[in-house]
């Protein structure tokens, strides 16, 4: 079995084919897929459709390139959605300075980070990490307002040193389809510096398809190709890699 760990089904790109793209992740082994909100209105999008589907499951809250979304109410309706059964994280939350370069909204991105930490807490939820070129300040505040919580570093693209320091806080990384990628300069020395009890795959669908899909829309199917290239590096068989990797995600997020 297969677990893709972090996606957004609720996207318009999968508006005429949503129970199509669920069948082929089905038939490629990709059992359960956890969407997540980057807006409070996809947060109630994801919510709704992990209700109506029992492969999905959904994280709640505010992506760092939405912060105009966020006021001083949010985190409680956030917390009212949380309620629900299948909401099983607090993400996409983090810091993007990638498009963000204006440092006083990137202190408004740490705050809003810190906020829904908090609220990840009160919860007693894990938490799924955007850093895009952000890695200093993200592990920063890791180290001084996480170290209670547990989660992952989404679609890793940080250094192998970073790497260490999110395993020493007991963290994981996802690996997506960049892993696949000719030019994924880093990427293969983490994942092979990586213990396998921190390891998540994911295909952040419908963003980076792996190869031989890339440039397409991404899919949960397609899940198996960052698992192939994950076994390749490792040396690995597929099978090792399905069975680690789904242990590690029912056991960040307490699912079955
Ligand atoms: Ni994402």
């Amino acid at each position: 079995m297969f677990i893709d760990t972090h996606c957004h089904l609720e996207d318009e790109n999968f508006s005429s084919d949503r129970a199509e793209v669920l069948e082929r992740a089905k038939f490629a082994g990709v059992e359960r897929i956890i969407n997540f909100g980057s807006t409070f209105q996809s947060s109630i999008a994801v919510t709704e459709l992990a209700e109506n589907f029992s492969a999905l499951y959904a994280g709640v809250g505010i992506h760092p390139e939405e912060i105009d979304d966020f006021d001083d109410k949010t985190c409680a309706r956030l917390a009212e959605l949380a309620a629900d059964k299948k909401v099983v994280a607090i993400g996409e939350i983090g810091l993007d300075y990638h498009w963000e370069k204006d440092s006083q909204r990137r202190l408004i991105q740490q705050k809003i980070f810190i906020a829904q930490l908090d609220l990840a807490r009160q919860l007693n939820l894990p938490v799924c990490v955007h850093d895009r070129d952000a890695h200093a300040d993200t592990l920063k505040i890791l180290q001084t307002e996480a170290r209670d919580l547990r989660g992952v570093l989404h679609c890793y693209s940080g250094s192998v040193e970073t790497a260490r320091e999110v395993f020493k806080l007991g963290w994981f990384i996802g690996v997506d389809g960049p892993l696949t990628f000719k030019n994924s300069a880093k990427l293969p020395e983490v994942v092979k510096a990586a213990p396998r009890d921190r390891l998540l795959i994911e295909t952040d669908a419908p963003y980076l398809a792996p190869t031989p899909y890339r440039g397409k829309r991404n899919e949960p199917a397609y899940v198996v190709e960052v698992a192939k290239k994950l076994a390749e590096l490792r040396g690995e068989t597929l099978e090792e890699v399905a069975e680690y990797t789904a242990a590690n995600a029912k056991e960040l997020y307490k699912i079955s």
